[in-house]
């Protein structure tokens, strides 16, 4: 499965992609806005795991994000389960040389419209960091809401911060 913008390209993880993986995710600055599993430091041993836990997922769809055909990070969806079956969650990291690019932004357009289309999702949510006002920016560019804050629901660097919750529904009309 590939899906292709311009310069973007959304294709399957693939082993040879661990290396470049592990140096752009080796950063403090991406994994200080990620949930603690993505660990700091980052070592091959990390994204060689991660490849092979995540390439072939019943429940969770990532993709490699390639910019002018180079690897350049991931985007997923991870489908709920039980009653949040018609959600999926968003996730994403772009490795820091190619930030500020609009990069993640056609990425996050192309995922959604994949997961609306083909995971029989009618809900695409988030849960940003308080601090991570570029992540917060980039969803609302891309027509998400925000729709509540969980008061220090996220405990990273020895302490409490705010999440800050955002979603996209396919059209409302549907439902
Ligand atoms: C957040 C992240 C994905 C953005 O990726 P990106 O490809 O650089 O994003 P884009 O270039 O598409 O858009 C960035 C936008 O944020 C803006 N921006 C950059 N830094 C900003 C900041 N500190 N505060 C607010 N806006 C900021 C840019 O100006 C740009 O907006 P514009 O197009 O209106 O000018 C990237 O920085 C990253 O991977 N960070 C670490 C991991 C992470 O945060 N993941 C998401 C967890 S919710």
């Amino acid at each position: 499965m590939e899906l292709k913008s311009g310069n973007i390209t959304l294709r399957s993880l693939k082993e040879e992609d661990a290396a470049l993986m592990a140096e752009l995710a080796n950063n403090i600055k991406v994994s200080r806005n990620l949930r603690d599993g993505f660990p700091h430091p980052y070592t091959l041993k990390d994204s060689k795991l991660f490849i092979q836990n995540f390439s072939h997922h019943p429940q969770i769809k990532v993709f490699a994000i390639e910019f002018k055909d180079n690897y350049v990070g991931n985007i997923s969806l991870a489908k709920g389960q039980d009653v949040y079956r018609k959600s999926a969650e968003i996730g994403y990291f772009i490795g820091e040389p190619y930030w500020n690019k609009g990069i993640i932004t056609t990425a996050i357009i192309m995922i959604t419209d994949y997961g609306f289309k083909l995971m029989d999702v009618l809900r695409i949510h988030a849960g940003v960091f308080e601090y991570n006002t570029a992540s917060q920016h980039v969803l609302e560019k891309c027509g998400f809401n925000k729709e509540g804050i969980f008061r220090k629901s996220i405990y990273k660097e020895n302490r409490l911060w705010d999440e800050i919750r955002y979603a996209k529904l396919i059209y409302k009309s549907d439902f």
